[in-house]
């Protein structure tokens, strides 16, 4: 399972920890010749940076992106893009007391329970520091969406509830209520100064997104961005169009009907059976109170004894100003790849060079997938020598080759030549068992 590589039309790996050397990101298959953004890259990592931010951490790293290859004379070279960004400022020694000790809130427990080692420092791997990474990556999306643009809004901090208003100010909460944001910064300060911590909910509208991207079924647009949004640490939900107020609505109230002029309404949130309609992608989701606080709370330690913790390292009090650019950034990574893939199956512009990287991709797909079949196999084939049962099941193999052939049929593919690739593939997998 290549966990920390996001396949898309360039393949993104990310690396790195919280007091680790570095994090940074390999770009590997960028087509060469373009310009290589490097001002936009800095600029966005900037723009995810504590700095002057209300409720920020105090920990101030200098986030400078250092080009380690790819980029000749400006231009990407086609080969592995490696941007890298030093951690300066990290503090490994505030945890040295929470090395055997698990903080609630945290991965510590699960993280440990699953690889056995965990680098406590920062929460390792699991800090929100590995989320620069992605917005350094996604700067190269810039290029491919065009017309496409991004408006945020906190609509709840805490027990804040935040209404729009016409003299919204832009500031770094994107709190649109000019009346009440003196409030909440005063209560995002006092929390900080009570060692608490607090959560909240942002709104993303996304302008300008073509009809048409998204791809049934498991590439489904609102699907996708689902899981692009769900993969950073402290989203805990995330909601399309009106969301779960559909629940409590009529068909009559929920259908966005339409007339000669477009839709008339958008409670879908401008994505239909998985494809953007053209309208608004209106989204919002929930952000968890930052889970470090300077409040005793009660935990286990590694060896599973009861003991108490108080969190002192430098931590953001809500996360909300921190998160956006990171939202931002994994949005424009899952619409650029939507474009990508709607331009090579219209036709549109795809270049031979551009079908060729589907065609590498797909064939990278179906080597990872035989890399899974087999190692499920082996664990098949422990089963099955545990309890005695036989390794070969000719029945199974007989409905499995019925099946293929029927649809294989349907795709229009040959049989015969599907029934040849099984019996390699099940050759190879007897092989592991
Ligand atoms: C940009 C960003 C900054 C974060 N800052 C902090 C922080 O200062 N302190 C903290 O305890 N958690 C912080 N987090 C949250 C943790 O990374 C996250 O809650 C933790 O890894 C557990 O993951 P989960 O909340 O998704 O279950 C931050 C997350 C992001 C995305």
């Amino acid at each position: 399972m290549r966990s920390n590589y996001w396949q898309s039309w360039y393949g993104i790996t990310t690396f790195g920890e919280s007091h680790g050397k570095a994090v940074g990101v390999v770009l590997d298959d960028v087509i060469p010749g373009i310009r290589f953004p490097l001002t936009a890259i800095q600029d966005a990592v900037n723009r995810r940076k504590s700095a002057g931010k209300p409720g920020a951490t105090s920990r101030h790293e200098a986030d400078t992106v250092e080009v380690l290859s790819g980029v000749f004379e400006g231009k990407t070279t086609g080969t592995p893009i490696c941007l890298l960004v030093q951690n300066t400022d990290a503090h490994p020694r505030d945890y040295q007391s929470l090395e055997e000790i698990f903080r609630p809130g945290h991965g510590d427990f699960s993280w440990f329970s699953k690889f056995k080692i965990f680098d406590h420092r920062g929460g390792g791997r699991a800090s929100g520091r590995e989320t620069l990474a992605r917005v350094a990556a996604a700067s190269l999306a810039d290029s491919f969406l065009g017309a496409v643009s991004f408006h945020f809004a906190t609509l709840r901090i805490g027990s804040y509830a935040s209404s729009y208003q016409d003299a919204y100010t832009p500031n770094p909460l994107h709190w649109p209520d000019a009346d009440t944001l003196p409030d909440v910064l005063q209560y995002l300060e006092e929390l900080q100064s009570q060692g608490n911590s607090v959560g909240g909910i942002i709104q993303c509208v996304i302008s300008g997104v073509p009809a048409g991207l998204g791809d049934p079924v498991f590439e489904k647009l609102e699907a996708n961005l689902a899981k692009a949004v769900l993969s950073i640490g402290s989203i805990k939900g995330i909601e399309f169009g009106d969301g779960f107020a559909l629940g409590a609505l009529h068909g009559s109230q929920a259908n966005d009907q339409m007339d000669d002029g477009g839709f008339l309404s958008n409670h879908n949130g401008g994505i239909l059976g998985g494809i953007s309609t053209g309208e608004k992608i209106v989204f919002r989701c929930v952000i968890k109170p930052t889970p470090s606080i300077g409040i005793p709370q009660r935990t286990a330690n590694r060896q599973g004894d009861a003991v108490s913790i108080q969190i002192n390292g430098r931590h953001d009090t809500c996360i909300i100003p921190r998160i956006i650019p990171v939202i931002e950034a994994m949005c424009k990574l899952v619409l650029a790849d939507a474009i990508a893939h709607q331009r090579l199956i219209s036709g549109e512009s795809a270049t031979l060079a551009q079908l060729r990287e589907s065609i590498d991709k797909i064939d990278e797909d179906i080597l990872m997938a035989l890399y899974r079949r087999m190692q499920i196999s082996a664990h098949i084939g422990a089963l099955k020598a545990a309890t005695g049962a036989p390794i070969f099941d000719g029945t199974r193999e007989e409905m499995l080759f019925a099946s293929l052939h029927e649809k294989a049929r349907l795709l229009n593919l040959s049989p015969t030549t599907v029934e040849a690739i099984w019996h390699a593939i099940l050759w190879e997998s007897k092989a592991h068992q």
